[in-house]
């Protein structure tokens, strides 16, 4: 195995928009089709071995094969990907999508691994998604033991970057951000916390509620039942939106993240849900646009987190994270150098494989096929000494080869055994 027999055919966020990614995603309505499609894809075009690994920003093909991988071979791949895309889009496959070879291969794989390719540089995620999409293609007999050797070198890697780097050090999702601010306000366990809204953000922003132990949660969202889901995950209450202004138990910290397009905290509400308390309250507005209006920031005492100075703050830490690519990037470099040696190494390791199985079978016709007869005059402790001797004499034979191979791959001599000088007694 050669490393030029690695190829990627792969469609990024940065060759083209998320929306048209889509298009090179292998279609299928189950897992039990994926499968299918999958191995009908390796068959077709004779590949060796097969990865694949779909993610939001991102489809990525990794197989090996011998022949070299030009325009023409991409265009017939995803042509049976998706037999939709245009001839147009087909026959400028290099305008879209990327076809790497080789070493620029196994740099792309490392470089997707240690999360440098990502959208949100230095997000892990990616490990996760990288190792259940291998484990999968394990399971559907599709990868074998080049692409183990491949991925495993990407895991520990990339590892490598997230332990020796900063690059995902300082958080860029608005949520976690958020949540940050949150906790230096030191809000007690007891706080009462009142989420207003119930989608996909919301949702994220009461895992981390429930990591941090809140109790006091009342959840409103315009369907009441999506407010009951999320208040479950919570042990919280669930109210209607329409039941905000009737709302009589004052609160600490409101969050609000709703896709109303027009401002639900006016200040006669807030005025409201006050209850007279006059302390600094903690509000937090996730919502595009505001859903807490101007007015009511500037007319009440409050700590105000929006989401425009999250954003900026996101911006900023993913800016520190990109620093860190050029470090990230010297210390992959040093595993893309190894690979090479990697795959010789096992090569060899699988080519002596039979080594030991026929080391035994030599013995065993000696003992019961050339010197049968021999043997078989021997007495019983002579026989034992003999067994024992051969059995011996196996077990050493078995290491031989693979120290030499070891030795010649390294370029180290191969250590002879000195004989032990005997003792000169005068
Ligand atoms: N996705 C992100 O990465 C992200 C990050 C930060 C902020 N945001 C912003 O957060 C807001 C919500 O996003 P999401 O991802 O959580 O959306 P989502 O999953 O679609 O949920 C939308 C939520 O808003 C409620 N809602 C929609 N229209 C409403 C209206 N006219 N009046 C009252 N409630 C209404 C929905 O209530 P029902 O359950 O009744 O439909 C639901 O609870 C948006 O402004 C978005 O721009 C998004």
């Amino acid at each position: 195995m050669m490393i030029q027999e690695f190829k990627i055919l792969t469609v990024t966020h940065k060759q083209t928009n998320l929306s048209a990614i889509e298009d090179f995603v292998l279609k299928a309505a189950d897992e039990v089709a994926l499968q299918e499609r999958l191995a009908h894809l390796k068959a077709q075009f004779d590949l060796e071995e097969l990865f694949y690994l779909p993610t939001c920003n991102r489809v990525m093909y990794l197989f090996t094969m011998s022949r070299p991988l030009d325009a023409h071979f991409a265009g017939h791949f995803f042509q049976f990907v998706n037999p939709a895309l245009t001839i147009d889009t087909l026959e400028r496959i290099e305008d879209t999508a990327l076809l790497l070879e080789g070493e620029a291969a196994i740099n792309h794989l490392f470089e997707v691994s240690a999360s440098i390719d990502s959208m949100v540089v230095g997000e892990r995620q990616i490990l996760g998604q990288l190792r259940e999409a291998y484990d999968r293609c394990l399971a559907w007999g599709l990868t074998g033991d080049n692409l183990r050797l491949a991925i495993q070198n990407a895991v520990i890697s990339a590892k490598e970057v997230y332990a020796q780097t900063r690059i995902g050090e300082k958080p860029v999702s608005i949520v976690s951000l958020a949540v940050q601010k949150m906790m230096r306000n030191n809000l007690s366990r007891e706080a009462r916390i009142l989420l207003i809204g119930a989608g996909q953000t919301n949702a994220l922003v009461a895992k981390f509620l429930t990591k941090h132990d809140f109790s006091r949660i009342t959840v409103f969202n315009r369907s009441l039942e999506k407010a009951e889901q999320l208040a479950a995950t919570l042990g919280g209450r669930a109210l209607p939106l329409t039941a905000l202004a009737a709302y009589r138990e004052g609160f600490d910290c409101m969050i609000v993240c709703t896709g109303a397009t027009e401002a639900i905290i006016t200040p006669e509400l807030y005025a409201q849900l006050l209850q007279g308390e006059q302390d600094k309250k903690l509000v937090i507005d996730l919502s595009i646009p505001n859903n807490v209006h101007r007015a009511t920031t500037a007319a009440f005492p409050m700590q105000y987190i929006e989401i425009d100075d999250l954003r900026q703050l996101a911006k900023e830490n993913l800016a520190f994270r990109e620093q860190e690519i050029a470090k990230a990037q010297k210390l992959l470099a040093a595993y893309i150098k190894n690979f090479p040696d990697a795959l010789r190494h096992r090569r060899v390791e699988l080519a002596l494989r039979a080594i030991p199985e026929e080391v035994r079978a030599v013995k065993e016709k000696a003992i019961n096929e050339v010197f049968k007869k021999e043997v078989a005059g021997l007495d019983a402790p002579t026989r034992e000494l003999l067994e024992r001797m051969m059995t011996y004499m196996e077990k050493k034979c078995v290491g031989i080869p693979m120290k030499v191979a070891k030795a010649s791959m390294t370029g180290a001599p191969v250590k002879q055994k000195q004989p032990k000088q005997e003792l000169i007694t005068a």
